[in-house]
C-alpha cells in the first residue's frame, strides 16, 4: 500500500463550487444522484480531474448535461479519473447505487438499528458519491433527501432545513414516500457531510447567542430515549456559553443538532450543524451513568460544539494538518472542563491519561509526530499524540504566552483563516504575531524562540529532562543542571532540542513556599506564597542558578513541572523523604499528587519484584492517614492523592529502571497493595466513609468527590478482606440496586478481582438489571472480559457469543476485548493463548470493521518491551495477523509493530 507524504501535497486543479445531492433511501439499496460545480483552481497547474469513490456502482456520468463514454474516463480501484476535462467551468454529474444495510465499516452511509446514518471523517464521503473529497476544496451543499414516510419519517442533513413535502408512492411496496431539502450556507469539506434518516425522537430547546440570535437546539435519540437527554442538552448550552465568554466565538446558523448512533466507530463528530454521537456520549442521567461518564459526556459535547470554529469555519488543507483542529479542540474543551469543574484535579487526570495512552505510544514503533509526514491510512492517525499532545503544544503556548497574548494569537488565527483549509504552521504563525504585540507591550514576559518550538510539531517521543542540583548553603544558591533528551523513535533517530516551559518551586522544611529568584533574570523573585516560576529549558545542556535562598544546611524541596507545565518524562532521583514532603506539603496540586506518584510506583514494582519495599510502604501508609484526615482537602482531592497509577505507566517505569515489565506481576503487586493500605489504614477509611455517606445522594457535579472517595475506600478494604472487608463488600453490592449508577459501578470495581461470592451477586444483580440497555450492559461486558481468573478466555469466548453480544456495536466489542487486553493475567498468559486468541478475534473484525480492528490491533505494539518468552509470543500473535488478509489500516499497524515500515 503506498505512502501519502506531505511532501507530495498539491493544490487541486480545479475548486468546487457546490455539491448537491439527491439521495434516495430503499429498503434494499439506496441511489445517489450528485451534481458537482467545478472551475479551475487559479492557484494550480491545470490537470486531470480525480474524484474517489469507493463500493460505488457508477449509474450514469456527465459533463455539462453530456453523457460521458466509456473512454473518456478511467474507472480504477477507488478513483475515477477524467484525463481530460473543461478547461473552464463545468458540471459534472453522476448517478451510482450503494449498500448502506450491508455495510458494516460504519463508515460513508449506513445503517444502524434501522436509522439510516453518515459518518464521512475521514475519508468516509467516497462512499457516497464520486467527488474529490479532500479536506482543502470547500463547496456549498444542498441536499435532498428521499425516502419512505413510515421508516424515515425524521430527514435531517447540515445547514437549514428549505423544503418538505410529499411524493409518489413506491411503485413496489407501496409504501408512503417524502423527502426533504436542506442548504448549508458555510462552504464546507466534504468530511463534514452528514445525512441522517430514520425513526427519532426529538427534544428541543433554544440558546441565545451573546449577540442575541436565537438557537434552536435539538438532540435525536430512539423513540423512548427522550427522558435521558437533559445532561447532554444542559451541556451543549454550557459549552455554547463558555465559547461565547471565553473565546468571543458564537454559533453561526438557527439550528444545531445531535443525532445518536448506537453503531458508530469513535466517540462523536463535529458535522457542520449535524453532529453525531455514539449514543453511550448522549444518554445518560444519575442511575445509568457514573459521575466520570457525566463529565465525559459534558467534555465531549463541549469538544464537538467547538469543532464548529476550530475545525469547521477553519479547516485542515490536508490530513497532516489533524492536529491543528484537533489538539487545539482538545485544548478548549479540556479549559472548559477546568472552568467549570476546577482545573487542578482536571489537569492531573487529563495528565494520567497523557502518560498512560499518549507516552506509550511515544515510546513504541507507532510514534509519530504531532505532524506526522507521511502515512498509509489516515483513519490511524486519528492518535492520542495527535489529539492529547497536540493539545499539550497548545496548552505550553499559553503557559509561554499568558492568556492575553495568546487570546490575542488566537483572535489573528480566526480573523486571517476564517472560511478557509489551514495548516497548523498558519496556527503558530498567528501566535507568533500575536506574541510580537504581547511583547512588545510586556518587557518582563518570558521570551523564546518561535522556530524552535516549532520543532514540537515535527519531532516524536518523549522528551526527557534529566535535573542534577548542586545546593550550596553558604551562599544559599540552588544550581540545576538540565539536560534535555529525545529518544529516537521510528524513522526519526537525531533530535533537536525543544522549547520546554518548567515551572517550578521550593519549599522550606515547614512547606512554606520559597521566594524563587533567577540569576540575571530581569523579572522580580515570585513573590511569597505565590512560588511558581516559569523557566523556559532551549538548550540541550544549561545551567539554572537560583539565588537569594535561605542559608542554611538543609537544601529546600524541589516542587518541579508545576501543573504539568510540559509533556516529557523528569529524570530525577529525589530521596524519599522529600517526595514524602512534597506529598505533604506542597501547594501545587499536579506537583502535589505526582510526588505521591513516584513513590507509588516504586512501591508497586518493588513488590512486582519479589519484596516489597516495607519502609517505604510505611511512609506511604502514614502520608495517606494524613491525607484522609487533612480537614483543607476535599474528597475529590484525597482520592486522587491516593489514586494508584495505571498499568502502562508502571511498564514504562519498569523498563526506565531496566526491567523487562511483568504485566501479571505488576498487576498482583497492585492489588497486594491495595490490600496492604486497606489494613493498615482500616479506621481512617472507615471514618472516610463516614464523612462521605451523606453526600452518595447529591446530583453531580456536588458528591462527586465522596462517590469517588468510597470506591476508593470499598477497593482497598474489600482487598484486605477480614470483617471490615466483608462489610465493604456488601455495601458494594447492595449498590448495584441503589440509585446511583456511580456507586453501583464503584462496588463492581472493588468486587471485580476478587474470588468472592459476593462478585458473582453483585454481577448478575447489574445484568439483571440492565440487560435491556445495551449501552449500560457494556459496562458488564467489559467486567466480565477483564475478570483476572483462570477461565478468563473460555469467558470471553462466551461473552462473544452471548445473545445480547452485538458484533455490529464497536462499544461492545471494545468492551469485551478491550476488556480482555487490560486482563493482565489473562491476555498477558504465559503460554501466549491470550495474544493468539486476540489476534484470531482482531483479524475477524478486520473483515467487518477495519477503523475498529486496526485500532485494537496496537495493544501488541510494545511486545519488544517485554522479556524474551513474551515477546516472542507476542511478535508470533502478530505474524499470525500479518498473515490474515488485512485491511490497509491494520496491515499498517501490523506493519508498523513488526517492523516492516
Ligand atoms: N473528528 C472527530 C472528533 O474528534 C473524530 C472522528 C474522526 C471520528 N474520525 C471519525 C468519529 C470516525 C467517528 C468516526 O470529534
Ligand atoms: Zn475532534
Amino acid at each position: 500500500m503506498p505512502l501519502v507524504r506531505l511532501a507530495d501535497y498539491r493544490p487541486a486543479p480545479f475548486l468546487l463550487e457546490r455539491t448537491d445531492l439527491v439521495v434516495q433511501l430503499h429498503a434494499d439499496h439506496s441511489e445517489v444522484a450528485a451534481q458537482l460545480a467545478f472551475r479551475p483552481n487559479p492557484a494550480a497547474e491545470p490537470g486531470p480531474l480525480l474524484l474517489q469513490g469507493v463500493d460505488l456502482e457508477l449509474l450514469e456520468l456527465a459533463i455539462d448535461g453530456r453523457k460521458l463514454e466509456p473512454g473518456a474516463y478511467q474507472l480504477g480501484a477507488g478513483e475515477l479519473l477524467i484525463a481530460e476535462p473543461p478547461t473552464g467551468s463545468f458540471l459534472l454529474e453522476s448517478r451510482v447505487r450503494l449498500h448502506p444495510h450491508s455495510n458494516t465499516t460504519l463508515e460513508g452511509l449506513y445503517v444502524s438499528g434501522g436509522l439510516f446514518t453518515t459518518q464521512c471523517e475521514a475519508e468516509g464521503f467516497r462512499r457516497i458519491t464520486f467527488h474529490p473529497d479532500r479536506p482543502d476544496l470547500l463547496s456549498r451543499f444542498r441536499v435532498r433527501i428521499e425516502a419512505d414516510r413510515a421508516s424515515c419519517p425524521v430527514l435531517l442533513s447540515n445547514g437549514n432545513c428549505v423544503e418538505t413535502g410529499e411524493l409518489p408512492a413506491d411503485p413496489v411496496s407501496g409504501a408512503a414516500r417524502h423527502f426533504a431539502s436542506w442548504d448549508d450556507p458555510f462552504p464546507k469539506p466534504s468530511y463534514l457531510f452528514a445525512l441522517v434518516a430514520g425513526q427519532l425522537e426529538e427534544v428541543t430547546d433554544t440558546f441565545t447567542t451573546a449577540s442575541g440570535r436565537p438557537v434552536a437546539l435539538r438532540i435525536h435519540v430512539e423513540p423512548g430515549d427522550g427522558p435521558y437527554t437533559a445532561h447532554a442538552m444542559a451541556s451543549l448550552k454550557r459549552a455554547m456559553a463558555w465559547d461565547g465568554q471565553r473565546y468571543g466565538l458564537e454559533y453561526d446558523l438557527d439550528e444545531f443538532n445531535i443525532v445518536a448512533v448506537r453503531h458508530f466507530n469513535m466517540g462523536a463528530m463535529e458535522n457542520k450543524s449535524l453532529n453525531i454521537f455514539n449514543s453511550k456520549l448522549v444518554l445518560a442521567d444519575a442511575e445509568t451513568a457514573t459521575d466520570g461518564e457525566l463529565e465525559r459526556i459534558e467534555s465531549v459535547i463541549g469538544h464537538e460544539y467547538f469543532h464548529n470554529w476550530t475545525g469547521n469555519r477553519i479547516t485542515c488543507r490536508d490530513w497532516f494538518q489533524l492536529s491543528l483542529k484537533e489538539g487545539l479542540t482538545v485544548f478548549r474543551d479540556q479549559c472548559f472542563t477546568e472552568d467549570l469543574h476546577g482545573a487542578a484535579l482536571n489537569r492531573i487526570e487529563n495528565v494520567a491519561l497523557l502518560r498512560n495512552t499518549q507516552f506509550r505510544e511515544d515510546a513504541g514503533p507507532t510514534a509519530h509526530p504531532v505532524q506526522p509526514d507521511a502515512y498509509q491510512a489516515i483513519d490511524n492517525f486519528y492518535t492520542t499524540t495527535i489529539y492529547e499532545k497536540g493539545s499539550e503544544l497548545i496548552r505550553m503556548l499559553h503557559t509561554l504566552l499568558g492568556e492575553e497574548t495568546f487570546m490575542r494569537g488566537m483572535a489573528l488565527y480566526v480573523s486571517r483563516h476564517d472560511g478557509t483549509a489551514a495548516t497548523c504552521e498558519d496556527f503558530v504563525q498567528a501566535m507568533e504575531d500575536g506574541a510580537a504585540q504581547g511583547w512588545a507591550a510586556d518587557p518582563l514576559a518570558p521570551r523564546f524562540d518561535f522556530s524552535q518550538f516549532r520543532r514540537w510539531y515535527h519531532q516524536a517521543g518523549t522528551p526527557r529532562l534529566h535535573i542534577q542540583r548542586h545546593w550550596d548553603g553558604d551562599t544559599g544558591v540552588l544550581e540545576l543542571l538540565v539536560q534535555q533528551h529525545t529518544p529516537a523513535t521510528p524513522g526519526q533517530s537525531d533530535k533537536q532540542p525543544l522549547v520546554i516551559p518548567l515551572a517550578l518551586g521550593l519549599l522550606d522544611q515547614a512547606g512554606e513556599p520559597l521566594a524563587v529568584q533567577l540569576e540575571g533574570d530581569p523579572a522580580a523573585a515570585t513573590p511569597k506564597g505565590a512560588g511558581t516560576r516559569l523557566l523556559v529549558i532551549d538548550q540541550a545542556e544549561q545551567s539554572l542558578r537560583l539565588v537569594g535562598l535561605p542559608r542554611q544546611h538543609h537544601p529546600p524541596a524541589l516542587s518541579l513541572l508545576r501543573q504539568f507545565s510540559a509533556p516529557v518524562l523528569l529524570e530525577m532521583g529525589r530521596p524519599t523523604a522529600e517526595l514524602v514532603h512534597l506529598l505533604a506539603a506542597d501547594r501545587d496540586p499536579f506537583a502535589r499528587w505526582d510526588a505521591g506518584q513516584v513513590l507509588l510506583r516504586q512501591a508497586v514494582l518493588a513488590r512486582a519484584g519479589g519484596g516489597g519495599d516495607g519502609l517505604l510502604e510505611e511512609e506511604l501508609i502514614d502520608a495517606f492517614g494524613r491525607i484522609l484526615a487533612d480537614p483543607s482537602l476535599s474528597e475529590a482531592s484525597r482520592s486522587v492523592l491516593l489514586a494508584l497509577p495505571g498499568m502502562a505507566e508502571l511498564e514504562a517505569a519498569c523498563s526506565a529502571a531496566g526491567q523487562e515489565p511483568d504485566p501479571p506481576a505488576l498487576f498482583a503487586a497492585l492489588l497486594a497493595l491495595q490490600g496492604r493500605f486497606g489494613t493498615a489504614l482500616a479506621e481512617p477509611l472507615a471514618a472516610a466513609l463516614e464523612r462521605c455517606m451523606p453526600q452518595w445522594g447529591l446530583a453531580w457535579p456536588e458528591g462527586n468527590g465522596d462517590r469517588l472517595l468510597t470506591g476508593t475506600v470499598w477497593s482497598w478494604l474489600v482487598a484486605a478482606g477480614g470483617e471490615s472487608g466483608g462489610a465493604a463488600a456488601r455495601a458494594a453490592v447492595a449498590a448495584v440496586g441503589g440509585p446511583s449508577m456511580t456507586l453501583a459501578r464503584a462496588g463492581l470495581r472493588a468486587l471485580q478481582c476478587q474470588p468472592i461470592p459476593e462478585r458473582q451477586q453483585a454481577l448478575d444483580a447489574f445484568y439483571q438489571r440492565w440487560q435491556h440497555r445495551p449501552v449500560i450492559l457494556d459496562a458488564w461486558f467489559g467486567l466480565e472480559a477483564s475478570a483476572p481468573f483462570a477461565d478468563g478466555l473460555e469467558r470471553v469466548a462466551r461473552l462473544l457469543e452471548h445473545p445480547r453480544f452485538d458484533p455490529a456495536a464497536p462499544n461492545s466489542v471494545r468492551a469485551v476485548l478491550g476488556g480482555l487486553a487490560a486482563n493482565a493475567p489473562v491476555f498477558h498468559a504465559a503460554d501466549g493463548s491470550g495474544y493468539s486468541f486476540m489476534a484470531e478475534r482482531i483479524a475477524e473484525l478486520d473483515q467487518r470493521n477495519p477503523i475498529t480492528a486496526s485500532r485494537l490491533a496496537k495493544i501488541f505494539s510494545r511486545w519488544q518491551s517485554y522479556g524474551p518468552a513474551r515477546a516472542a509470543a507476542m511478535r508470533g500473535a502478530l505474524e499470525q495477523l500479518a498473515a490474515a488478509s488485512l485491511s490497509t489500516n491494520t496491515a499498517e499497524v501490523v506493519g508498523q509493530c513488526l517492523g516492516a515500515s
